[in-house]
């Protein structure tokens, strides 16, 4: 089974509550979104492979580590993904990057695509999918049923909130998967909603709303 690592950092917690309170405006939301999606590339990075590497300091040779140049992809869930594309691609400029458009049906729930676009070699990367929230799991499951069929191996979800639902139900449709996550909430309501949450991610990042 994947891993589920919720991210409980002092800075990560206190950013992710104003991300909460309905007082906090677009533009405070969407740098917020960008500083705790820094600190969460940080930590989603951790596995990554290093190699020796001889080097001279100015003092006398030494061994260096590099990072073994494993090729990576991000892949924001539009929209409210795409908050989160460019602290990643600070910490990791080479990777490339993918969009799925999935937007929730708001009767049924369920997702309904508009957009996909890979990179052509994603089967030779590792993915992390971005996402501010995972709620029922609709839509990263579908998002990860794309990268799969379209061959890639590791696929490792980044979602800033998640409620347990969407969890289990990606683990069971995405055993492999792991998830990380920094707050893992109550439950959701009857919309689908994420309790307590933050609201709708993609309106409060753009202020469609
Ligand atoms: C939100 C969110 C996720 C999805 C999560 O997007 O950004 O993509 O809902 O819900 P799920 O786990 O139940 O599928 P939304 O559908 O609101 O689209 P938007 O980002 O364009 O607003
Ligand atoms: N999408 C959001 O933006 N917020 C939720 O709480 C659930 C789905």
């Amino acid at each position: 089974m994947g891993k589920v690592l919720v991210l409980d950092h002092p800075l990560i917690q206190h950013k992710v509550s104003i991300l909460r309170d309905k007082n906090t405006g677009t533009n405070e939301f969407r740098r917020l979104v960008s500083e705790v999606s820094l600190l969460m590339a940080y930590e989603a990075m951790r596995d990554l492979e290093l190699e020796d590497y001889a080097l001279e300091t100015p003092m006398e040779p030494a061994t260096g580590k590099r990072l073994r140049g494993k090729k990576l992809c991000i892949v924001p869930v539009l929209r409210a993904g795409l908050g989160m594309v460019d602290s990643f691609l600070n910490i990791v400029p080479t990777a490339k990057v993918g969009h799925i458009g999935l937007y929730r049906d708001p009767e049924t729930h369920l997702p309904v695509e508009y957009y996909l676009k890979l990179p052509q070699d994603v089967s030779n990367r590792d993915v992390f999918v971005l996402d501010p929230m995972l709620a029922t799991g609709g839509s990263l499951v579908a998002t990860i049923d794309h990268l799969k069929k379209a061959g890639c191996k590791k696929v490792t979800s980044v979602n800033i909130i998640a409620a347990p639902e969407g969890v289990e139900a990606v683990q069971e449709a995405h055993p492999d998967v792991d998830i990380i996550v920094a707050a893992m909430d109550r439950a959701l309501n009857e919309n689908a909603y994420i309790l307590p949450g933050l609201g709708d991610a993609g309106d409060r990042l753009f202020g469609t709303k």
